[in-house]
């Protein structure tokens, strides 16, 4: 092979995710035949709802065309997704706000680019989801990065935006919530604060809000699947997903609550980036909104609920040190303390882990650049009785190695 006189260009230098690596031994152990709990998952186990497969099958079966669809999705998705801000929040919606998107990934890209422009300074939380991160970098956004740990709940404070935007003004926040790696949420008063602050400033909010309902609060109490930045601020961009409660990962189906200001930028974007998003998937996807579906989705809650419950109780036996409360998500991040004696970072913690007791764990570098080195991420997705059991394992390693 020739040398080629081309180079890939500078704003595609994403970083590899460093949880890549533990992956790849796990498949190799595997392929050996040697058992491993993975808690690595970022996907949950239960798949799509019964009604939405059945849904798919039957389109499939007629062998309809399944050609392109208007850029922002078909009529009766976006008007299910639109009863849904009823059901879930009281939000009456009309359907042109919404934007169904290829994953809330796709979402995020329009989202980005219609709101967005080069150069703009967006903030983030850290420790964060890296995708946000890495394709604002690409789109030529300037990431600010807030710190965050035990003392802000793990998410943005207005008092560390002011100090952001006093360096140089923000053009943008990206709040999750539930979080990913963290699981924290903001509740009314600190997203009403933050959104308030945000309106003050011209700075857009952009609320990550695909793990909403995958929240572990009394069900019965106000705001327990999580609140709705569209709620309080009719300028937010809210970023949601099939992926999460519903538990279609790879369906890639995703929408956008889309302010008036952006409605036509984001159309037009929709239009050139991909066209539509998945036909067959959109058909399907109407019947996530049954109360069949909303019943399935809330088994899987129960679920990762029981791995939650299991997980939390045994937490201190692990010898770790501070961790976040896992409001919600099906996440647990935890700094390694004094465990990680011993070891260069928690990338080498989880590798000699997975090697000598079969548990995979996902390292932090790949959501904190800062303290991730010192922090790992487990999943609740597989389940409480192996939860259980990967802790067992986890605990009695470390103890053969003091
Ligand atoms: C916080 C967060 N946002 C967005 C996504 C993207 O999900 P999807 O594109 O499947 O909707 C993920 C995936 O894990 C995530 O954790």
């Amino acid at each position: 092979m020739t040398s080629s006189p081309f180079a890939p260009s500078a704003r595609s230098a994403v970083a590899p995710f460093e949880v890549m690596d533990v992956l790849a031994t796990v498949a190799r152990m595997r392929a050996e035949g040697r058992e491993v709990i993975s808690l690595c998952a970022g996907e949950p186990s239960q798949g799509a709802p019964s009604a939405v497969h059945a849904a798919a099958a039957r389109t499939h079966a007629e062998q309809r065309s399944l050609g392109y669809t208007p850029a922002l999705g078909i009529a009766p998705l976006r008007a299910a997704i639109a009863g849904h801000y009823a059901r879930w929040y009281g939000l009456d919606l009309d359907p042109s706000e919404v934007a169904v998107t290829t994953g809330s990934s796709g979402g995020f890209v329009l989202a980005f680019l219609a709101a967005f422009d080069h150069g703009d300074r967006v903030a983030l939380a850290q420790p964060g989801y890296p995708a946000y991160r890495n394709i604002l970098a690409s789109l030529g956004c300037e990431v600010v990065d807030i710190e965050t740990g035990p003392a802000e709940r793990y998410q943005p404070t207005v008092a560390q935006l002011e100090a952001a935007h006093a360096q140089a003004p923000l053009a943008g926040l990206v709040l999750a919530s539930p979080a990913n790696p963290t699981g924290t949420m903001v509740d009314r008063g600190e997203l009403t604060a933050i959104a308030a602050w945000c309106s003050a400033h011209g700075v857009r909010l952009v609320s990550d809000e695909i793990y909403h309902g995958v929240t572990y609060a009394d069900p019965a109490s106000p705001d327990a699947k999580g609140v709705c930045a569209r709620e309080i601020d009719e300028h937010a961009i809210v970023v949601s997903s099939f992926s999460k409660y519903w538990g279609m990962t790879g369906w890639r189906l995703g929408w956008l609550l889309v302010p008036q200001d952006l409605r036509a930028a984001v159309d037009a974007l929709a239009g050139n980036i991909a066209l539509c998003p998945p036909a067959g998937a959109q058909e399907a996807a109407v019947a996530a909104f049954t109360e069949e579906s909303y019943a399935q989705g809330e088994a899987a809650r129960l679920d990762f609920a029981r791995a939650r419950e299991v997980l939390l109780e045994h937490a201190p036996e692990l010898g770790w040190g501070a961790a976040a409360p896992a409001d919600g998500a099906f996440y647990y991040w935890a700094e390694l303390g004094d465990q990680l004696a011993g070891f260069a970072d928690a990338r080498e913690y989880a590798s000699a882990l997975l090697e000598a007791t079969g548990v995979a764990v996902t390292p932090g570098g790949d959501f904190d650049p800062v303290v991730g080195s010192r922090c790992v991420r487990l999943s609740l997705a597989a389940g409480p009785d192996a939860i259980a059991e990967a802790l067992d394992r986890i605990i009695t390693w470390q103890a053969s190695r003091r």
